[in-house]
């Protein structure tokens, strides 16, 4: 069998989109064959419920929850007591472990990534001090450590074929990208779909691409465009309470802003979105204070309908013709 399609969920702000709860939806309809993540670390958290049970992964695809063949890609980082701690967890929780596989080529995290990440790199960025930066260092200075290379990983290697449908699932997003981003306020892979292909298919065989936002923003981590200041401002502040906004693997506390509009046009059109997520409505609902900047302006509605109508009505506008369908979802684990 070949690969017959590609589908890809990918985040278009800094993380934190609700990806996981997408890629569940997404997993959930039983039509893929594998679920790959092509990016990044176990500096991701993804938390995703299963018939009202509330599991949190780091670098494990959400497609094991639902039985399907989960892949960690070639240009992810494994760091190898936390895959198996990961995998523990699962197993204990019914999950069929034997359907994780990780490829060949993906590069191995050690100790001293994670020393220098806590020592350096927390404190002038506001990293998760998982190693993350210094593991792609030495990939790309051609020194690093291939997973293939662990005797314990062997029974977990990937064959590296794909074939039927794939779900390929983000993680970060596309602000955090280490080319778009905010540069060095960046993580050190490629967050976008243009990277999935590093899994081994070409992009003709990309169908969907689910991209993920709130209809508010957030950030962890140091950003200058995310000043400290942001966690002072009462209204964002109800924001951030109402919606829970801690980080899913350093518990800290998102710094939350009024959705810039224009960034996200960016995102879509360059991401290629096809079908945008927009989530945490019930949120503004909630907290009932409705706000956007766009051109450079704080617009406020007056209720949720308008700011809905408005950012319908400028994506579809200004997002054409790639972007096909625009959903706005509520969050109901949120609250
Ligand atoms: P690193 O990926 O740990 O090197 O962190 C670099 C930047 O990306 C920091 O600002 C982190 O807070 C941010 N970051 C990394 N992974 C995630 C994520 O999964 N969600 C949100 N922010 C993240
Ligand atoms: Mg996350």
């Amino acid at each position: 069998m070949n690969i017959n399609y590609v589908d890809i969920c990918c985040g278009l702000a800094w993380g934190d989109e609700a990806k996981g709860k997408i890629i569940a939806e997404l997993s959930k309809s039983k039509n893929y064959d594998y679920v790959c993540r092509w990016a990044g670390g176990n500096n991701a958290g993804h938390t995703i419920y299963v018939n009202k049970q509330k599991y949190k992964t780091h670098l494990i695809p959400s497609g094991i929850f639902y039985n399907i063949k989960s892949i960690v890609g070639p240009d992810c980082v494994i760091n190898v007591k936390s895959f198996f701690q990961e995998l523990d967890y699962l197993k204990n929780n019914g999950f069929n472990t034997e359907l994780i596989k990780v490829s060949p080529k993906a590069h191995v995290v050690l100790d001293k990534h994670i020393q220098y990440d806590k020592d350096k790199l927390l404190k002038t960025q506001g990293t998760t001090a998982k190693g993350i930066a210094p593991s792609y260092s030495e990939k790309y200075a051609r020194t690093g450590v291939l997973a293939s290379t662990i005797p314990e990983l062997k029974p977990y290697l990937w064959d590296e074929k794909l074939e039927g449908n794939i779900l390929c699932e983000g993680a970060q997003g596309f602000w955090l990208d280490i080319n778009y981003g905010n540069y060095p306020f960046v993580t050190s892979s490629t967050t976008l779909p243009y990277a999935a292909c590093s899994l081994g298919f070409p992009p003709q065989k990309i169908r969907k691409i689910y991209g993920a936002v709130k209809i508010y923003d957030t950030r962890s981590g140091i950003d200058p465009d995310f000043p400290e200041e942001l966690l002072e401002d009462p209204e964002l502040l109800k924001v951030v309470n109402t919606g829970q906004e801690y980080g899913t693997t350093t518990g800290r506390k998102r710094k939350a802003n009024w959705l810039n509009l224009n960034k996200l046009i960016n995102a879509i059109n360059i991401s290629g979105t096809t079908n945008l997520i927009i989530s945490k409505i019930d949120v503004l609902e909630s907290v009932n204070i409705y706000k956007l900047y766009y051109n450079s302006q704080l617009i406020t509605f007056e209720n949720i309908n308008n700011i809905k109508d408005f950012v319908y009505n400028t994506l579809l506008n200004q997002c054409k013709p790639f972007l096909k369908t625009i959903v706005f979802s509520n969050n109901p684990y949120s609250i």
